[in-house]
């Protein structure tokens, strides 16, 4: 049987919190799936764990883009990533006729993985481990688009907030995705205000290195590098401001490509 070919979209920033723009990116998900797509809708929400957090009157810490994550911060990571961002998507995305179901990574036991720090009794920020893959074959089997939070779980049964990039990076070198495309607040990855329509994995580390990269866009550079390392064809780095972004996007009109060679 022909390999059905599968586009992991991982959303993130400002995007992921406009409703009107999620139902456009819902009829462009709905459009490649009729064309016989596998689609994987991969969210974080930064956004509304910092809200959450706010509200208990705690400050956000990040290194090197990195959230880090508390073990009494645990379950406001779940709130907003397992709970209010992804139903919110499931809702959106179901009323644009998007058979969406909603889990996260501690669900049928698809993320498992461990603290950075190797004490979750401290820190809970964590690495991917290992995954399974099949829960999501038995969702496109049966007509479903799999919607994913990253939260995840640990040998002992604790719950670790894996950064969503990462997670779509562990996802799609699993499934060896045709593409991944990272859908954020920015129009690409951005050098002094400028798009930089075309980033090599040496560039990229570079632009690391020298501080143009900086915050959220250091895991997302280097998850789509990991991401061709193990075999993805393809990535893309946008944001989805209007309808029919991502068509923009996967024909290279708009945002960032990321690969070894040149331009398409
Ligand atoms: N060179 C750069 N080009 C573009 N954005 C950059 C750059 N350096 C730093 N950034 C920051 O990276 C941010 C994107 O990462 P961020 O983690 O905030 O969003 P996300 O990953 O899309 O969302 P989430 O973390 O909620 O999944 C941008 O909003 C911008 O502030
Ligand atoms: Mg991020």
């Amino acid at each position: 049987m022909a390999r059905i070919p599968l586009s992991i979209v991982k959303i993130g920033g400002k995007s992921a919190e406009n409703n009107e723009l999620i139902s456009a990116l819902a009829d462009e998900l709905r459009a490649l799936q009729d064309r016989c797509h596998r689609i994987l809708l991969i969210h974080g929400g930064g956004i509304t764990i910092s809200e959450i957090q706010d509200k208990y009157g705690i400050k956000p810490r990040f290194v090197d883009g990195l959230r880090q994550t508390a073990p009494a911060e645990m379950p406001m990571v779940d709130m907003a990533l397992s709970g209010a961002v992804n139903k919110r998507l499931v809702r959106l995305l179901r009323i644009r006729d998007l058979n969406a179901w909603g889990l996260c990574g501690a669900d049928a036991g698809i993320l498992k993985a461990e603290s950075v720090t190797g004490s979750a009794e401290k820190n809970r920020t964590g690495k991917v481990e290992s995954l399974d893959t099949h829960p999501f074959e038995i969702l496109w089997d049966n007509g479903y688009t799999p919607v994913f939070a990253p939260p995840a779980t640990d040998s002992l049964g604790r719950g670790i907030n894996i950064n969503a990039d990462e997670a779509a990076l562990s996802l799609s070198a699993a499934f060896k995705a045709d593409q991944l495309i990272f859908i954020s607040d920015v129009p690409g990855v951005l050098d002094d205000s400028r798009i930089i329509r075309h980033l090599t994995p040496e560039i990229a580390e570079e632009k690391i290195e020298s501080g143009v990269i900086t915050g959220g866009m250091i895991p997302k550079v280097r998850s789509a590098v990991g991401a061709l390392d193990k075999g993805v064809g393809a990535v893309f780095i946008g944001n989805y401001s209007n309808p029919g972004d991502l068509g923009g996007i996967l024909s290279g009109k708009l945002g960032t490509l990321i690969n070894s060679g040149g331009l398409k």
